[in-house]
């Protein structure tokens, strides 16, 4: 008997990857975190499954209904929403699995933060501009470690991606005005993949008015740098005739 923890993905069914629909096809238990798995995705669980929304449960119920398909050596499709390891919670449940000696296994899963950036039709990390992706949220009720408040991580000016926290935006732009500055690319990408996804597009300026104006409150990516916009990076060393990698040896100057 396992556990498979599962990433299904930003919530286009075909975002699914094929090990996370083999799973849940045949896995006699299937306990899924709610709305934002796609509804496709618990289709495809066996007509005698035993399906339930973790919604909800407490974490005690959770592992109570682990524990019980545990005893009828039954194994477990554990489907999260996304990719299991960025924001899923689900570290309390690997560690109390292990305290009960249930094995698990962790299946990832296309994040929303990349579903975002591909809708958007952006590369996070672009050449001598950003080469580092910061993911984090803003503080809510979940308190934020003192030195990764968002205006320590501003000082970066790296690429910042928000889950958690379109309605902080005001809190997340009087954050990071000082360091990025008004005229900052902003994009909120709610429900990235999902049939009615919605794309709001502004700067630091603006951006809280266009995301109120939208009426977008829940389930959205903000993505915050100058990658968002900028034309003039420069190309990467990756493809330049005159770099030597692994795979390709730089041309000489007199070859053609
Ligand atoms: C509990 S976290 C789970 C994140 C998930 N593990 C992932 O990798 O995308 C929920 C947050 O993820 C973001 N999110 C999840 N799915 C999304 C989607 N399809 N579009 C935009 N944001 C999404 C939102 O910020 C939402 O508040």
């Amino acid at each position: 008997m396992k556990v498979f923890i599962i990433g299904a993905g930003p919530g286009d069914p075909e975002l699914l990857t094929l090990r996370a629909a083999k799973l849940i096809s045949t896995c006699p238990v299937v306990l899924y975190t709610g709305s934002l798995v796609p509804s496709e995705a618990i289709a495809m669980a066996r007509k005698d499954a035993k399906v339930l929304d973790s919604s909800s449960m407490t974490l005690d119920k959770i592992v109570a209904v682990i524990a019980a398909a545990r005893d009828a050596n039954q194994d477990v499709a554990r489907v999260h929403t996304g990719d299991p390891s960025i924001f899923g919670s689900v570290a309390e449940q690997m560690r109390r699995f292990a305290e009960l000696g249930i094995e698990y296994e962790i299946v990832p899963g296309v994040s929303s933060f990349s579903a975002a950036a591909a809708v958007l039709g952006r590369e996070l990390t672009l050449p001598e501009l950003s080469q580092t992706v910061i993911l984090t949220r803003a503080e809510g009720r979940t308190p934020m470690p003192e030195r990764e408040k968002l205006r320590e991580l501003a000082s970066h000016r790296a690429t910042l991606v928000l889950f958690l926290s379109i309605t902080l935006i005001r809190d997340v732009v009087d954050a990071l005005m000082p360091e990025y500055g008004g005229e900052c690319p902003v994009s909120v990408v709610h429900k990235a993949s999902c049939p009615d996804q919605k794309i709001v597009a502004g700067t630091l300026n603006d951006i809280q008015g266009r995301v109120r104006a939208a009426g977008i409150r829940s389930q959205s990516i903000i993505i915050v740098g100058r990658i968002l916009t900028s034309t003039d990076f420069a190309d990467s060393r990756l493809y330049a005739p005159n770099f030597t990698h692994g795979f390709r040896r730089a041309k000489a100057e007199n070859e053609k």
